[in-house]
C-alpha cells in the first residue's frame, strides 16, 4: 500500500469507528425498558414517556432506521470493497436509503416535540429535510450513473447522518466547559446549542472535500 492509501484507511478508521460505536450504543438503552420505566433517569425518555402512541412509535423507528443507517454508511465509503463487491454496495446502499427516508420522516414527526424548544424544531427540523433530501439527490445520481454527482450526495449524506456522532461529541465538550453550573442546567444550555451545532459544520466540511476532490479532477 502506498502512504496515501495507509492515510485513507487510517482516516476511514477514524470516522467510521465512532458510527459504529454511537449506532450500537445510542439506541442502546431504548432496548433495555420502555419509555416509562427509563424516564426517572434519561431527560430524553422522560420527554417522551407521556405522548401519543404515533410520537413514541415515531420515536421507535427514528433510533432503529437512525441506527441502520449509520452502522452501515461507513461500508460505502470503504474503496476496496466498493471495488471487489459491487453488488454488496448496490444493496447496503438501498437499505441505508429506505432507513434515511423513515428514519428522516420520523425525525420531522419528532422534532416538533424535541426538549430543546423552537431551535430544536428549527435545527432537527432542518437536519431532517436535508438528510432525507441528499439521499434522494445521492440515489437520483447513482440511476443516471452520474457517478461523481453520487459521490457529491452520498458524502454530504454521510456528513449529514455524522450528525447522530457529533451531536453527542458536542454535548459533551459543552457540558464539560460549564464548570461548577448544576449538571441539569449544563444538559440544558448544551442541548439548545447543538441543534444546529451537530450538522452544519459537517456539511460545510462535505463541501469542502467536495470542491477539494473536484478541483484534483
Ligand atoms: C441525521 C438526521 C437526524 C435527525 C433530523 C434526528 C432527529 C432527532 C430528534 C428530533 C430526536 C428527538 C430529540 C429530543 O427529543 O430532544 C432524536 C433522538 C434520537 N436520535 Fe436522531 N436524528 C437524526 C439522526 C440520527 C441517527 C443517524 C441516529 C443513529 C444512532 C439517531 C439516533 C437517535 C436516538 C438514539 C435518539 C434518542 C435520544 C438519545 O437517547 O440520544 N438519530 N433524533
Amino acid at each position: 500500500m502506498t502512504t496515501t492509501e495507509v492515510s485513507a484507511v487510517r482516516r476511514w478508521w477514524g470516522f467510521a469507528l465512532p458510527a459504529v460505536a454511537i449506532a450500537v450504543l445510542a439506541p442502546l438503552p431504548y432496548a433495555r425498558g420502555s419509555l416509562t420505566s427509563l424516564a426517572a433517569d434519561n431527560d430524553l425518555a422522560a420527554n417522551y414517556a407521556d405522548r401519543a402512541t404515533w410520537v413514541q412509535a415515531a420515536f421507535y423507528l427514528h433510533i432503529t432506521c437512525g441506527g441502520a443507517a449509520l452502522l452501515l454508511s461507513p461500508m460505502q465509503f470503504a474503496a476496496r470493497l466498493r471495488q471487489r463487491a459491487p453488488l454488496l454496495h448496490r444493496t447496503c446502499g438501498r437499505i441505508i436509503f429506505a432507513a434515511i427516508m423513515l428514519g428522516s420522516v420520523a425525525g420531522l414527526v419528532l422534532a416538533p416535540f424535541n426538549l430543546a424548544g423552537p431551535i430544536g424544531a428549527a435545527g432537527f427540523g432542518s437536519l431532517a429535510i436535508l438528510w432525507g433530501g441528499s439521499a434522494v439527490g445521492a440515489i437520483r445520481a447513482a440511476r443516471r450513473r452520474d457517478f461523481a454527482a453520487h459521490r457529491r450526495w452520498a458524502i454530504r449524506v454521510f456528513a449529514l447522518t455524522y450528525a447522530a456522532v457529533m451531536l453527542r461529541v458536542w454535548l459533551i465538550i459543552l457540558i464539560s466547559l460549564q464548570i461548577g453550573v448544576a449538571a441539569d442546567t449544563a444538559f440544558t444550555r448544551a442541548y439548545h446549542v447543538v441543534p444546529f451545532l451537530c450538522w452544519v459544520p459537517n456539511l460545510l466540511i462535505a463541501e469542502r472535500i467536495n470542491r477539494n476532490e473536484a478541483s484534483t479532477t
